[in-house]
């Protein structure tokens, strides 16, 4: 992690080197208005697309054309529906034709504007619009500032299930502005410190104490912690074969579960990762030697962060466990889940079986 000096306060920088295209990631405050500057010695200006939604739009996007202009691209706004409900093939399909019509070719660039949904629809656009275009990730919630904007994971839902359809699309760059989180509602900016609690879970225990205790404490270096460890375990295992950053979906096979049976939208991601957490920190006790102290510790973190720590009692154990078999982590009859023996450490266990979850479902239901 090394600290560069443009005309911006404290700017962070955190390289993510994968072999074949390494890009970094700048963390600060404003940086917004400076993008064009940080981006036009990686992606020759150009006509490029702004994908943004309405919320984002309305708070951010004019800073962003405006520098972009000013950098000598010419920009084309193009803003979606807000929600998990954007992320389908349907609006991809339908950016694409948008881009076409407006001229944007394998020269272009496509500029992701927003929170994961954006992050993750945007990104898999640019990776199949003329087989492949640059996507600059521009995270604007602490989801995506912490998590999703690095990896190159890209996708939108199928009616059967999360992030069904997908590609790797690696960013050129991520540019991170801190002060764009400012007008992220409550539920949202909360909702984004559940990949935080999983990263402390999975790697770093001392990162409970970097959770925010009020929203006007500065993020940056919680953002930078979790970067570097995403970074540093998608850079060893960039497209999940070696087990290692599977690791990351610690809370996400029941998490993933728990959106889809609610209805995406009714519970958010973070909110359902946080059940899942939950549902993986109880077999984690009980199958991996998980100490009772350590489960509270991180129970009591995610409460704190006004995330829920219960099943809600609308969703049945049958629903779920029938999303559970549609999931890709599900392999012929085995789940592979992730489990945490110890804080800050996390393996892959294929012995959990779907009684130990029916049994794990029944113990956090509310
Ligand atoms: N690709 C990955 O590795 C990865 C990792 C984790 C999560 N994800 C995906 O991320 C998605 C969830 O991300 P999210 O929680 O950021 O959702 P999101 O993009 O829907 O954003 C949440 C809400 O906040 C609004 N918003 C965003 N930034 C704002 C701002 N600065 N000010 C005001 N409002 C703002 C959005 O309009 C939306 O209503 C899920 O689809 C999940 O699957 C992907």
């Amino acid at each position: 992690m090394t600290a560069t000096t443009p005309s911006i306060q404290t700017v962070t920088k955190i390289p993510v080197p994968l072999t074949a295209h390494p890009y970094e990631v700048f963390i600060g405050k404003g940086l917004l208005t400076e993008i064009g500057e940080y981006t036009t010695p990686i992606v020759a200006p150009c006509r490029c697309v702004v994908i943004t939604d309405e919320n984002v739009a309305a708070n951010h996007a004019g800073i962003l054309m405006e520098s972009l202009g000013r950098s000598g691209f010419d920009p084309q706004l193009l803003v979606i529906p807000p929600g998990e409900q954007s992320k389908s093939m349907s609006e991809a399909s339908k950016l694409c034709d948008r881009m076409i019509e407006l001229g944007i070719d394998r020269k272009g660039a496509v500029f992701a504007l927003g929170g994961g949904v954006i992050g993750d629809l945007a990104g898999f656009v640019a990776s199949i619009f003329y087989r492949g275009i640059p996507v600059i990730q521009i995270p604007t919630t602490v989801i995506s500032q912490v998590d999703s904007s690095v990896g190159g994971k890209t996708g939108v839902n199928s009616h059967l299930g999360k992030n069904l359809i997908g590609s790797f699309h690696q960013p050129l760059v991520v540019i991170a502005d801190t002060g764009t989180l400012c007008t992220l509602p409550e539920r949202v900016f909360n909702e984004g410190l559940a990949e935080t609690i999983k990263h402390a879970v999975i790697a770093d225990a001392s990162l409970l104490d970097l959770l925010p205790t009020d929203r006007s404490r500065d993020l940056a270096p919680m953002i930078a912690r979790n970067i570097a460890i995403k970074a540093a375990i998608v850079t060893e295992d960039e497209f999940e074969t070696k087990g290692r950053r599977a690791l990351l979906n610690f809370g996400h096979t029941i998490g993933h579960a728990v959106e889809s049976v609610a209805g995406y939208g009714v519970l958010s991601h973070g909110e359902s990762v946080s059940i899942g957490m939950i549902a993986a920190l109880d077999l984690s006790v009980r199958l991996a030697g998980l100490s009772l102290i350590d489960a509270e510790k991180v129970r009591c973190a995610i409460r704190a962060c006004g995330l829920p720590d219960t099943l809600p009692s609308s969703l049945s154990t049958e629903s779920l466990l029938a999303a559970l078999q549609r999931d890709k982590k599900f392999d012929r009859g085995a789940i592979r889940f992730v489990l945490s023996g110890q804080l800050g450490s996390a393996f892959i266990s294929d012995q959990v079986t779907l009684e130990d979850i029916t049994e794990t479902l029944s113990r956090i239901r509310r």
